[in-house]
């Protein structure tokens, strides 16, 4: 059972099979991997770019969460719990602008930008209460390539930690000066297990025949880097051999000439990076999304790919950045088809899954992740019902914490 790879030690090997498929339809268990996998990792909530103003906010709703990123008056970002410490409301939906203080709607409670409670309404009627321990609870908060991110709960190893040399791959294509494209759409739900959509994500061997557009655009990496945190990527590189589809042949012309000003391997090539738990990097010479993979129920995700644009006014880097999308929405269709192909196969009776390829090696580090973080992932059947937390807690040992998922590497 415990014969996971350390990337240090390649010598060791990983468990061929993939999670059972009873792990993939249950809501005993999203709770307790909402708990103790999601909550403790890294969420992508905004770039730098989107709030650059004293009083600019923005927000991301996880399953049972709220966050909101808040730029403070002197410059600095914050990250809170969207949740007025009174009775709960909710504060602030989207994003936008708050002129001096968030006001919650309900009973106008009133937060400073750095979360400080400042205003109460009819004060005297609430005897003894001391404001400044009333103030929005705050949140890790990192900023990433320009990228805003937010831990709820846990304390495991900072992004820049994770990523470590490999973030010099994503240094050339300077996602911090990019922008927020308009008028795309960013997040849709997929009929699937979040983590069909992760296994997708982190599975390269499908791109050949599920993605033949790609497949015709690029010569895709199969294998992966990854580095002790699970933090992974592979590249593609624009094919010489042109595509008999316009947008892909016109991109595959357009690309290497674009972009002067970036080096000339960046200009050919897209990056496809990870960080555990659920964040895709997927970056282009002209463009990048963030592909955010959250739960909805046991078989519904909400996938979230803002997408950001290269600030450049010349006609081929609008070009390229349209057709990239146009590719990229055809990618995300054929990917949407293939995870709900998969949910509908995983509930069939008794049905075991076989062995996963040296291309999914990512997807056996996940499910390695996995199984360190909730144990009880390694049961065949499906546990009874009521049972599932209390397995697991026995199946961990009743002391440890829980730890975020990026610093559980298993050992033999
Ligand atoms: S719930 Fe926010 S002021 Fe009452
Ligand atoms: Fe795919």
């Amino acid at each position: 059972m415990n014969n996971f790879v350390d990337i240090r030690h390649p010598e060791r090997i990983y468990e061929t099979e993939p999670l059972p498929a009873w792990t993939y339809l249950n809501a005993e268990l999203l709770e307790l991997e909402y708990e103790r996998v999601i909550l403790p990792s890294w969420q992508f909530v905004c770039h730098q770019n989107q709030v650059p103003e004293a009083g600019d906010f923005a927000t991301l709703d996880l399953w049972r969460d709220s966050i909101i990123v808040m730029r403070g008056k002197e410059g600095a970002l914050r990250a809170f719990q969207n949740a007025c410490r009174h009775r709960g409301s909710k504060l602030l939906d989207g994003a936008g602008t708050c002129k001096h203080r968030i006001t919650c709607p309900y009973h106008a409670w009133s937060y400073q930008l750095d979360g400080r409670l400042v205003a109460v309404p009819s004060e005297k009627t609430f005897p003894g209460l001391d404001k400044s321990q009333l103030g929005l609870r705050e949140l890790d908060l990192e900023v990433f390539c320009g990228l805003v991110f937010v831990r709820i709960a846990g304390d495991g190893p900072t992004i820049a930690e994770q990523w470590g040399d490999l973030a010099k791959e994503l240094a050339p294509y300077r996602i911090e000066e990019m922008v927020p494209a308009q008028g795309v759409q960013i997040s849709e739900e997929w009929n699937c297990n979040w983590k069909v959509a992760l296994d997708n994500y982190l599975d390269n061997y499908h791109v050949p025949f599920g993605h033949p557009g790609l497949h015709r655009l690029m010569d895709n990496e199969l294998s992966c880097t990854m580095n002790r945190h699970g933090v992974s990527f592979s590249k593609s590189v624009i094919r010489e051999r042109e595509s008999h589809v316009w947008s892909e042949r016109m991109y595959q012309r357009l690309a290497p000439r674009a972009f002067a000003d970036m080096p000339e391997e960046a200009r050919a090539t897209w990056v496809f990076g990870f960080m555990p738990v659920n964040i895709g990097f997927d970056v282009f010479p002209d463009s990048m999304d963030i592909f955010q993979i959250l739960p909805k129920g046991p078989t519904k995700s909400v996938i979230r790919t803002p997408l950001f644009v290269r600030p450049d006014a010349r006609r081929e880097a609008g070009a390229m950045q349209f057709l990239a999308n146009r590719i990229n929405l055809q990618i995300g269709h054929e990917d949407k088809e293939l995870c709900e192909r998969v949910q509908a196969g995983l509930s069939s009776y008794r049905y075991e899954a076989g062995p996963l390829s040296e291309y999914e090696m990512p997807v056996k580090d996940m499910h390695a992740r996995l199984r360190a973080a909730c144990p009880v992932v390694t049961v065949k059947q499906r546990p009874m019902d009521g049972t599932l937390r209390r397995l697991n807690q026995q199946m961990l040992g009743e002391a440890q914490p829980a730890s975020n998922v990026s610093a559980m590497m298993p050992v033999a």
